[in-house]
């Protein structure tokens, strides 16, 4: 057959979340249990879908049923080789995946990082979620997984994104900044990639490459890794001292670790100074150190008088995302 001839396919992969959750009452929206609804079944309950397909075929595969505040390192090695084998199909021209909304920044940032810029350039990974579960009355779960087919098949898209409540967010970019409201995120400073109006798309900016940094971490590596580095999260607060730190630095019940940690610091990087004592003790004993910000917007510029090292403007889930990979010399 001709290559003009191949019918093109749309993967779907389901990894959970409220898209897939039900209620015992469709009038409850939060009084949900998510992932409980297959991603073909997702699929089969949105009619308008086949007419957006322009002729593709549409496949799924369910790699997880998860609430996403449970997700785990084992399902991302699972969803990053699933995506680089499908994409790596010439009939595939992208992949999309159902997610839950709580860390659906992280999945989408460590996608970002790890797949093959080669591979996503033409080939968009296109994450979409909810936040009411399939079984409301006026669910979100079926228009953004209509939104996502059209971000997929838009000529020229690329890299990692994800669309919620018509609006498109680079992985980079992307953060869940509401608790209840259909358009829960936001892509701060940076502002929206794209919008989807009536099943179109109006790009605002470029789309994103894959970052490249980490392109020395073979999939299959990532695939293959038993345990991850141990990487914690802290935070510099009023009153803070440093015996959390200290804390970390005892090896865990199986007694991993610690080996990164980043802190959700203050403003513009700014620390406790119980707390900087602390990390510095823990540099000292071979951790290392990332500052981000606890703020929603802006970055840590480099200028502020602090020895640890900037998270490049990450949030403080995704520098610690960059920092466990950086950590990881398969
Ligand atoms: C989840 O993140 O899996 C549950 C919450 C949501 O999807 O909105």
């Amino acid at each position: 057959m001709a290559s003009d001839q191949i019918s093109k396919k749309l993967v779907v992969l389901g990894t959970g979340g409220t898209i897939a959750g039900t209620a015992e009452n469709a009038s409850d929206n939060i009084g949900y249990t998510a992932a409980q609804v297959g991603v073909a079944q997702l699929l089969d309950a949105v009619p308008g879908l086949p007419a957006l397909l322009h002729g593709h075929q549409l496949l799924s595969e369910q790699v997880a049923q998860v609430d996403s505040k449970d997700m785990r390192f084992d399902i991302w090695q699972a969803l990053a080789q699933r995506v680089v084998q499908h994409l790596a199909q010439p009939d595939v021209s992208a992949v999309i995946i159902t997610h839950g909304t709580d860390t659906l920044e992280e999945t989408a940032y460590f996608l970002h990082a790890v797949l093959p810029r080669e591979q996503v350039r033409h080939k968009p990974v296109v994450l979409t979620c909810a936040m009411r579960p399939a079984s409301a009355q006026n669910p979100d779960g079926p228009q953004n997984l209509m939104d996502a087919v059209t971000v997929a098949l838009t000529p020229g898209a690329g890299g990692v994104v994800a669309v919620c409540a018509g609006t498109v967010h680079t992985a980079l970019d992307v953060q869940k900044a509401h608790t209840y409201k259909l358009d829960a995120f936001s892509s701060g400073d940076a502002g929206a990639l794209a919008y989807v109006e009536e099943n179109q798309l109006r790009l605002l900016r470029n789309w994103p490459l894959a970052q490249e940094k980490y392109k020395h971490i073979a999939i299959e590596n990532i695939a293959k890794l038993p345990t991850w580095p141990r990487v914690e999260i802290v935070m510099s607060y009023a009153g803070c001292t440093g015996e959390v730190v200290d804390a970390l630095l005892r090896p865990g019940a199986d007694g991993t670790l610690v080996r990164g940690l980043v802190v959700a610091a203050t403003g513009n990087g700014t620390i406790h100074q119980a707390l900087e004592a602390a990390l510095r003790r823990a540099e000292q004993a071979g951790v290392r150190v990332v500052r981000a910000t606890r703020c929603a917007n802006g970055r840590v510029l480099p200028a502020v008088h602090s020895e640890f090292a900037h998270s490049q403007g990450l949030s403080p889930v995704k520098a610690r995302i960059a920092l466990m990979l950086e950590l990881i010399n398969p």
